[in-house]
């Protein structure tokens, strides 16, 4: 796939290059620096290349969104017209000191952005794991059995697409429903955080779902 990648910091710049990695053409874009792109793109060492919102938005066949919540709109004002295009967000709603939702419960991140791009293709993934923990995630995927990261999302296409690459990332995709589904992993999310970042153990950190017993 042709990625496009809004937003190369923490989640988007390992993503992009873990992508680039497993085969996918990869666009980073949405950096303070120029010289930050150009070198994610060169350290991928894939088929990866900076460049704009823009180009990266009107080439590719999914985006993945990765930016502050504070830089949405901006960056989807420089990326231009989305429509159709599949937007894969691992962006979080989070207020500026990054210590509370500012959309919850009656609504979620998710779904804020797809009014913001009605005539895109909106799916959330990824946004459920810290960034330390992709690399690790990615070096093991061939052994063992993998950890879960759900996805949830109201575009069939999009949602095919978002499976691929979290399998691509070395992860198990559970679909976990509509993209109203983010009003429970937003919060859940804050939980991984926390264990990540305030747990004894480090950030290296995933999930895994397990049924037990006979189905149904
Ligand atoms: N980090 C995690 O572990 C994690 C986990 C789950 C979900 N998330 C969510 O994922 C999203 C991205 O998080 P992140 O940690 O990857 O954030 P980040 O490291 O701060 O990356 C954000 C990117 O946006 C760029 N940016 C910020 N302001 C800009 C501006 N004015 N002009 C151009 N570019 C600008 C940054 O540029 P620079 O590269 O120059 O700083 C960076 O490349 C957030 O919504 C977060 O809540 C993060």
């Amino acid at each position: 796939m042709r990625i496009g990648i809004l937003g190369s910091g923490l989640m988007g710049g390992k993503l992009g290059t873990i992508f680039a990695r497993a085969g996918h053409e990869v666009v980073f874009s949405y950096a303070r620096s120029e010289e930050k792109l150009k070198r994610l793109a060169k350290q991928a060492k894939g088929k990866a290349r900076p460049g704009t919102p823009h180009e990266a938005a009107q080439e590719a066949d999914a985006l993945l969104l990765a930016v502050h919540w504070s830089r949405i709109d901006d960056v989807l004002n420089q990326a231009g017209d989305l429509a159709g295009k599949v937007v894969v967000t691992c962006s979080l709603p989070m207020n500026a000191d990054d210590t509370a939702l500012v959309a919850a419960q009656t609504s979620s991140g998710a779904e804020e952005l797809a009014k913001k791009i009605p005539a895109a293709r909106v799916v959330a993934a990824f946004g459920t794991v810290p960034s330390e923990v992709l690399f690790d995630v990615y070096a093991a995927r061939r052994k063992g059995r993998r950890p879960s990261l759900i996805y949830y999302g109201d575009e069939r296409r999009a949602k095919n697409a978002a499976a691929r690459l979290i399998r691509d990332v070395g992860f198990d995709p559970l679909d976990a429903g509509p993209l109203r589904i983010a009003r429970y992993a937003e919060p859940f999310t804050l939980l991984v955080a926390q264990l990540a970042y305030e747990g004894k153990g480090g950030p290296r950190l995933a999930y895994r779902f397990e049924r037990f017993g006979k189905r149904g």
